[in-house]
């Protein structure tokens, strides 16, 4: 485990050793200095310190100077202030300014040992919140993509470790899972953004137009080739080209598609030149391609090409935790779009939302949460808001089964976005309740409800003068 770090500053080196002695036997990392400059550069090189010890007045910079310094660059390293007899005043205003706590000297070893036990407890906290800040930052989603289930983070991870290279990815998942949002991802995520992104979706291309559309032709060519065109190979040279719905592609073209891969070499429709291409490709189904394969209408040797790197997305009843905070995402969306100010959906509902299958996945959801903000007048989503199809999807035997899991999973998400928004706001109620999509006295209650202590988010140091 690592050892606790504590800068201590003084100039009397008598108690520097005290200190020393008393640090080590706590199994702590004592650095000792004699002056505020020293110290600074201590902490300069040691930037994970933990604690500070400093005495108030001493040559060079003063102990007020040198705290202030510190927080303007670790707000979590903790301070503990010494203070000579009659300088009391000071050590408030250290207090003020972020000290953790003062001890006037001479003082029990005792004493000091229990300030700063307190104050290595406050800053392990503080260091917990930043780096649970952090996490919730990316974890609530990515770039606009929603998704604080597992298998969404490691796709989020995934497209970070591919940023700076060119393998091809193939991205599968039910309709609607979101495919093409997550390619728009690593393009814009990539070392390659400032490179062309070229889309074709390989279900509106007619059979006869393929080749042209992916390698271009030459004028005359065929009937309708009146100039010479570029095909999208060439269009997205040195960058990335997306064929989206790539199953589509007609079984003769997709030997030629193979080539152009492989060797990075194209030819255009009517003419008899090579041209090199060095492009990334991305592609996309919500096929089974391993089953087209097996039926033959798939090749298997480029399906081995495009899946150097395969991502499948989650369908959305497998990842059912992410349901409300989608909800709330679009309900954000469509508010500002519609100018509309819908605040939140009734439990009921809510219920009937998570229970249901979503076969049309996030599209579907997205849609629906559009379509009731148009329609809604009293601001709230509630169970009459539902088309008839839910509450009978829903309507099985097993509902109060289900209803009992899904209840919990309901509470524990609401627990777990209030907390995430109150760590965001350092327990500001009003600006969490504003990110939550509802009001303060709401977010009160339901804080209450759920017993949700306030003392774990951040509030500024405060100083208690009964200690
Ligand atoms: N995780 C998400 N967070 C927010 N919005 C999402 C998310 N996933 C999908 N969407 C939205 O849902 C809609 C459908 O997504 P997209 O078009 O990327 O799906 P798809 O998998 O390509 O579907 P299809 O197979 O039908 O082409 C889009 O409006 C997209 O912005
Ligand atoms: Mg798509």
């Amino acid at each position: 485990m690592r050892k606790n770090k504590i800068i201590v500053v003084d100039d009397e080196s008598n108690l520097l050793e005290v200190f020393k002695r008393l640090l080590d036997e706590l199994g702590y990392f004592p650095i000792l200095c004699n002056d505020g400059d020293t110290a600074f550069k201590q902490f300069l090189a040691n930037q994970d310190t933990d604690l500070i010890i400093s005495d108030l007045r001493m040559p060079g910079l003063s102990g007020i100077d040198l705290l202030k310094k510190v927080k303007e660059i670790s707000p979590e390293t903790e301070f503990i202030i010494m203070t000579g007899f009659g300088s009391i005043e000071n050590a408030v205003k250290a207090i003020k300014i972020g000290a953790f706590d003062f001890i006037s000297k001479p003082f029990q070893l005792d004493k000091i040992r229990i300030s700063i036990e307190n104050a290595l407890e406050r800053s392990n906290l503080k260091k917990e919140n930043s780096f649970l800040k952090k996490q919730i930052k990316d974890k609530f989603g990515f770039e606009g993509i929603i998704g604080l289930d597992y298998k969404m983070i490691q796709i989020f991870k995934t497209i970070l470790k591919i940023r700076n290279i060119k393998s091809n990815v193939l991205i599968l998942g039910e309709s609607g899972t979101g495919k093409e949002l997550i390619a728009k991802a690593i393009h814009t995520n990539s070392i390659f953004k400032d490179k062309p992104f070229v889309t074709i979706n390989c279900s509106t291309i007619p059979k006869a137009l393929f080749e042209s559309e992916l390698f271009g032709h030459k004028k005359g060519s065929f009937t309708d080739a009146v100039a010479d065109k570029k095909g999208l190979f060439e269009e997205s040279d040195n960058g990335i080209l997306f064929l989206d719905e790539i199953a589509e592609i007609p079984f003769e073209v997709q030997s030629k598609l193979l080539r152009a891969i492989q060797n990075g070499e194209i030819r255009a429709v009517g003419s008899n030149k090579i041209k090199k291409v060095n492009v990334r490709i991305l592609s996309a189904t919500n096929k089974n391609i391993k089953k087209l394969i097996e039926e033959q209408k798939f090749r298997e040797d480029l399906y081995f090409r495009i899946n150097i790197i395969e991502l499948t997305l989650p369908s959305l009843k497998d990842r059912k935790e992410d349901i409300p905070i989608l909800i709330n995402h679009f309900i954000n969306k469509y508010n500002e779009i519609l100018n509309k100010k819908i605040k939140y959906v009734a439990n009921q509902a809510m219920n009937f939302l998570i229970l249901y299958d979503w076969p049309g996945n996030i599209r579907e959801l997205e849609n629906f949460i559009e379509r009731a903000i148009v329609m809604d007048i009293d601001n709230i989503i509630d169970v009459d808001d539902l088309p008839k199809t839910f509450k009978e999807f829903t309507k099985v035997d097993v509902f109060h089964d289900i209803e009992n899991t899904i209840i919990k999973t309901l509470e524990q998400t609401e627990i777990e976005t209030i907390t995430r928004a109150l760590l965001q706001t350092n327990g500001n109620k009003s600006q969490a309740a504003l990110i939550l999509g509802t009001n303060r006295k709401r977010l009160a209650r339901l804080i209450k409800k759920h017993l949700i202590d306030m003392g774990q988010f951040d509030s500024p140091p405060h100083f208690d003068p009964s200690k």
